[in-house]
């Protein structure tokens, strides 16, 4: 079969949706912003206890990161250890409890609306990257004990063609296949009479009065509470940005024979570090990620998905051809949680869910059901550990040097171009060119033909820069990513490159 790029297995194995975009103001109680899992999730939630709702996706259902995620539902990936250090030991008990009612959540959700998704419960394991990583797996097997946890301590993964060392085994996880989930979410929606727009990205959210008006490139929808469910706020422009880092993550699928890699979820301690399922229960390609890096901070990262087939090569000698390779991004937060809850500014009636880190189907959903019940007036046991606005407890050192990392990158202004002249750029290349005080994104496609825009991100200023792999311009500041001639792919920047 031939190799697909950047085409995600569940892209390539749903059906795509394609909703007719907003063509005249409208009102409704709530306007949900963005149709990835955190947004359909508020929104059916919503609707399903009597709200009108609006939603709304600048693409349309599925077309951000949830179509390019691994799906895993397993415990936090920073691990309860670190959570036990930064939150204490009841915030930690109380995230295992949450975790685990979003997969009961989703579980639901599958049964009652007949969702056909592959969803299975299954374990999930952590073993140590390290020959002599033990001692990390202990420590990790008694945090996550004292989290409440369901684990048990095994000498090596069991099924599996290496010997991973000993492993902590998290029992009762789960794993679907995502966009088939989403899709069955968005019908369910709008059988009980909820909206939704595609191609219609919302520019703009002012207040009048007691409304939120979300203003996008076709009309204005008027509400009364807005969700932002975008991945990563587009409405606020430093704050929140300060608090989560994007960073792209890499994988591959990659055939196995049926029956030779049992249904597991794997994940190790590395850093860089790997993680892997089947695409469905009984499947036949082996869904590889990991190899992450700070968006916008690598030019050239295809190498990555060579280390990911040689990982998994040294580790599955039975694995045959590459048949897909993805990138997506991952919100990372400075202390490990995502913020789920009231918007810090316009918190009567702005929400937000974001920074889900490498959780986002578990936070997601959590954070969907936590801003259900603040828009529905109602107290949540978990609003307050995942509160946007809660200041970075004890991860202090980790915010200070993520944040260290996006000033230096305002550095680049000061730099030259990559290349002297558009003409030293090859067919499929892309570089920043510096022309008078003016820096300039170029590229040239594989007919030859140049696309110029402004190389300064509409955000607040950095310079993007080129990603061979995913033919984009990204940011290394707060991760908006562009496409060639400008277009936003990922936010916070909400309006393109400028025209060069
Ligand atoms: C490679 C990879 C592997 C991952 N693995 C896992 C995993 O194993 N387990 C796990 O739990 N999580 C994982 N994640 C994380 C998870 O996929 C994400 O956290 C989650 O999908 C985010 O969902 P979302 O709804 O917040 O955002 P998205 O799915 O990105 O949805 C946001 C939507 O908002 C729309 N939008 C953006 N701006 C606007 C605007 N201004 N107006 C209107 N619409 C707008 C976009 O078009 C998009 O459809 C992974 C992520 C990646 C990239
Ligand atoms: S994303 Fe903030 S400056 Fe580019």
């Amino acid at each position: 079969m031939e190799t697909k790029k950047s085409v995600s297995i569940w892209a390539a194995t749903a059906e795509s949706q394609n909703h007719p975009p907003l063509d005249v103001d409208v009102h409704a109680d709530v306007c949900v912003i963005g149709a990835g899992i955190a947004g359909l999730t508020a929104a059916y939630l919503l609707n399903r206890e009597s709200k009108h709702v609006v939603l709304i996706d600048a693409q349309d259902v599925g077309a951000g990161e949830t179509g390019s995620t691994t799906a895993h539902f397993f415990p936090p990936d920073e691990w309860y250890d670190t959570l036990i250090n930064s939150f204490g030991t009841e915030q930690a008990q109380s995230v295992a409890t949450g975790f685990a009612e979003a997969i009961n959540l989703v579980e639901r959700i599958v049964a009652n609306e007949n969702i056909d998704c592959e969803f299975i419960r299954l374990d999930g394991y952590l073993y140590a990257a390290k020959e002599h990583g033990s001692n990390e797996i202990d420590k990790e097997l008694t945090a996550a004990i004292n989290a409440g946890a369901e684990v048990q301590r095994l000498d090596r993964v069991p099924g599996l063609p290496f010997d991973t060392g000993p492993c902590v085994r998290f029992a009762n996880q789960a794993q679907f296949h995502p966009l088939k989930y989403l899709n069955g979410l968005a019908q369910a929606f709008e059988r009980n009479g909820g909206r939704i727009f595609g191609r219609t990205r919302a520019v703009d959210l002012k207040r009048n009065g007691n409304l939120q008006k979300v203003h996008t490139e076709h009309g204005v929808i008027s509400a009364d509470a807005v969700v932002v469910a975008t991945n990563t706020p587009f409405n606020d422009r430093v704050v929140m940005h300060t608090k989560q880092s994007g960073y792209q993550s890499y994988v591959i699928g990659i055939r196995v024979p049926k029956g030779s890699v049992p249904p597991l979820l794997l994940w190790d301690t590395g850093d860089p570090y790997y993680y892997l399922r089947l695409d469905s229960p009984d499947g036949e390609t082996l869904v590889v990620g990991g190899r992450d890096h700070k968006v916008g901070q690598d030019e050239h990262p295809e190498h990555r998905y060579a280390e990911l087939e040689s990982w998994v090569r040294e580790r599955f000698p039975m694995a045959a051809e590459v048949i897909y390779r993805w990138s997506g991004m991952v919100m990372e937060p400075a202390d490990g949680l995502a913020y789920l809850g009231r918007n810090p500014m316009d918190s009567d009636n702005i929400y937000v869910i974001t920074g889900d880190s490498g959780n986002g189907m578990t936070h997601c959903t959590l954070g969907a059901v936590i801003v259900n019940d603040l828009v529905h007036g109602r107290d949540n046991p978990y609003a307050r550990l995942f509160d946007p606005a809660r200041k970075p407890w004890r991860e202090l050192s980790e915010f200070v040097t993520e944040n260290a990392n996006t000033l230096s990158q305002y550095g680049d202004w000061l730099k030259g171009g990559d290349v002297k002249s558009v003409d030293d750029i090859a067919p499929g290349e892309g570089a920043i060119v510096q022309s008078g005080v003016s820096k300039v994104a170029a590229y040239r496609d594989p007919d030859g033909q140049l696309h110029c825009v402004s190389a300064v991100c509409t955000h607040l200023g950095c310079v993007v820069s080129f990603n061979s792999a995913e033919k984009s311009w990204d940011c290394p500041c707060h991760a908006s990513r562009f496409g060639i001639d400008g277009e936003v792919l990922h936010g916070p920047a909400k309006t393109p490159l400028a025209k060069h």
